[in-house]
């Protein structure tokens, strides 16, 4: 089949719920809308799915059925992603009554699907939940994983932290460190934007599980080229797709709801017709 990737797509899927140059937001259930396209298709796929804990777009399952439908879309995300591709899987933490309070969900998901896990990073969010009787919960999971261990994009001096203590520190003669930055390690410290003093932020949405742009801009530059294709297939406020069109990359995202669909839509508009009055106003005073 002929055409642009997204032509392809909608060739497959129908008209997407909200088409602009470069994304393309599908209101449908992101198993039913993945089953119908062609392997190997996606690039990226960044995406936190419901944790089975009772959020308001959530049906909360038991768990071991909560377990095998993870395991099913994880199944197509590989099926759909290219050979040199990724997952980025945000995860929080659920409960098992009687065995745990708070299990870290990627302990339970990590191995339901035939990706290789490159590594684990701690998104520490800074503020959120009070306790008294533990520790205050402030971190959730990213599971980076990519379908071949040995051909994988990475690039680490898109995404390396300015902030040196000693940049210009020399052994030998020559800089110790990077001019270009640090690694910025497996930890990484990003306030959320649905609590703490970012809530209320300018990029702040009424999707009460928003990511912040800043760590999915992160995994943006640093696992996918320009023009490659993302996907989110659970798109929520289209954080995602935010990212993917700053950073020139094309974008697909699936949602059920559609209170989150318009939301999304409405953010993405709100966002490329910013980019049209900058751009306007560059030509002006060029
Ligand atoms: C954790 S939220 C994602 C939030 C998103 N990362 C953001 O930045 O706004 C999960 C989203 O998945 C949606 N969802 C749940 N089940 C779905 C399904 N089967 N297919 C597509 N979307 C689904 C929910 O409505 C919810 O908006």
């Amino acid at each position: 089949m002929s055409g642009t990737p997204l032509e392809r797509i909608t060739a497959v899927l129908g008209e997407p719920y909200f088409a602009a140059d470069g994304v393309h937001l599908y209101h449908m259930d992101c198993l039913q809308g993945m089953r119908r396209l062609d392997a190997n298709l996606i690039d990226l796929t960044v995406t936190s799915p419901p944790y089975n804990i009772g959020k308001a777009y959530e049906v909360v399952r038991p768990l071991p059925e909560y377990l095998d439908w993870c395991e099913s879309w994880l199944k197509e995300i590989y099926r759909l992603t290219a050979p040199d591709g990724a997952l980025w899987l945000n995860l929080g933490y659920l409960e098992i009554p009687n065995r745990a309070r708070a299990i870290p969900i990627p302990y339970l998901l990590w191995d339901r699907s035939p990706f290789y896990l490159m590594q684990e990073v701690v998104w520490n969010y800074g503020a959120g939940v009070h306790t008294r009787k533990m520790f205050s919960p402030r971190n959730e999971k990213f599971l980076w994983y990519v379908k071949s261990s040995e051909a994988y994009t990475f690039h680490l001096d898109e995404v390396r932290d300015p902030n040196v203590k000693y940049p210009n520190q020399k052994k030998n003669g020559k800089l110790k460190c990077n001019p270009l930055g640090k690694n910025p390690s497996d930890v990484w410290e990003f306030p959320k934007v649905t609590s703490g003093q970012k809530r209320s932020s300018k990029e702040r949405t009424a999707h009460p599980a928003q990511f912040p742009l800043a760590v999915i801009d992160r995994i943006m530059k640093a696992c996918s080229d320009p023009g490659s294709l993302v996907l989110d297939p659970f798109m929520g406020s289209g954080t995602t797709a935010i990212s993917a069109l700053q950073h020139g990359r094309q974008v697909i995202g699936f949602e059920v709801s559609l209170e989150y669909c318009r939301l999304a839509a409405l953010r993405i508009q709100a966002y490329l017709a910013e980019q049209a009055m900058s751009k306007r106003q560059i030509r002006l005073f060029a």
